[in-house]
């Protein structure tokens, strides 16, 4: 069973993702908030019927009934509105995941987590932490979402099928993101055989700022954040080994330790089987780091 805590347009959107998609027989759907979970099901279950997909979504403000469920997302606690970063939610939300990580170690002892919620790589160490999991069952969305945005500023650049661009982004989902340009190609052409320096220092510039002007125009970011949660929980599911931008606990890979932050790695039913280090150059080296010192300056105000 999939559980997807957050009933909000993100979370009811990633769990249509996932219905249609075929990604579990059963999908909950909790929240604080009376009706909206239960509302959320019963419109989607109307949705599904009419498909023929036999995937039932359940709503509810139970947190017991989460019992059972292999994989939980948490995507519960405030969005930021325009103006804000993801970091300036550091506060309001390290209370509410952490109610919510408490809630998951005693109803769902044995499931994998997905954290969403912002600020991401923060709150993935927080869950890490307060749920007691192997880190291998901690990965948060952030990069994924990250690298569809760099994606299509290569489509829009190039004009080539967004089917034959591959990217790459890794470090901080936040203003040190690290989208590796070096790391990203049309059907294997490397970036910089394609596209003028400048173009490519403006692709990754937009790439940091993007979600935000999304935010200042449509008041959140939806579709994008719940496909990546989607195609995170497919490689989960089907075992795909797939190599996928996430954020986990770091032991030393990359250079550091007791921080969570945007890395590749392999994922596949047991989480993250392996994470993938590939060499940085003084450049992405600094980005990278500009990212660690960041969470790890947000870890340490934290309490929980
Ligand atoms: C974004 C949020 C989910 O990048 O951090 O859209």
């Amino acid at each position: 069973m999939i559980t997807i805590i957050g009933a909000g347009k993100v979370g009811g959107e990633a769990a249509l993702f996932a219905a249609l998609k075929k990604l579990s027989d059963e999908i909950l759907l909790l929240d604080i908030i009376e009706g909206l979970p239960q509302g959320e099901a019963m419109d989607l279950n109307h949705m599904l019927s009419e498909q023929g997909i036999d995937v039932n979504i359940r709503g509810s403000n139970d947190y017991s009934e989460m019992k059972g469920s292999d994989i939980v997302v948490v995507v519960a606690g405030s969005g930021r509105k325009p103006g804000m970063t993801r970091m300036d939610l550091l506060k309001i939300n390290t209370s509410i995941v952490k109610g919510v990580v408490e809630n998951i170690k005693k109803f769902a002892e044995n499931s994998m987590i997905i954290p969403v919620t912002n600020p991401l790589d923060p709150m993935t160490y927080l869950t890490y932490k307060v749920s007691g999991l192997e880190k291998s069952r901690v990965f948060g969305m952030g990069n994924m979402l990250d690298l569809s945005r760099f994606k299509q500023f290569i489509h829009q650049a190039t004009g080539y099928s967004r089917d034959s661009i591959q990217a790459l982004v890794i470090g901080e989902h936040g203003e040190n993101m690290l989208p590796l340009a070096r790391y990203s190609s049309v059907s294997g052409i490397p970036l910089s055989s394609l596209l003028p320096k400048q173009k490519i220092e403006e692709i990754v510039r937009d790439t940091r700022q993007v979600a935000a002007k999304v935010i200042e125009l449509k008041g959140a970011t939806v579709h994008a954040p719940a496909n990546a949660i989607s195609s995170i929980i497919e490689a989960v599911v089907k075992d795909t080994k797939e190599v996928i931008p996430i954020a986990t606990y770091l032991d030393g890979e990359y250079g550091y330790n007791d921080v969570s932050i945007g890395v590749p790695a392999v994922i596949g039913r047991n989480g993250v089987e392996k994470i993938v280090e590939v060499e940085l150059d003084s450049d992405e080296k600094g980005w990278f780091r500009k990212g660690v010192d960041s969470v790890k300056n947000a870890i340490s105000s934290m309490e929980f």
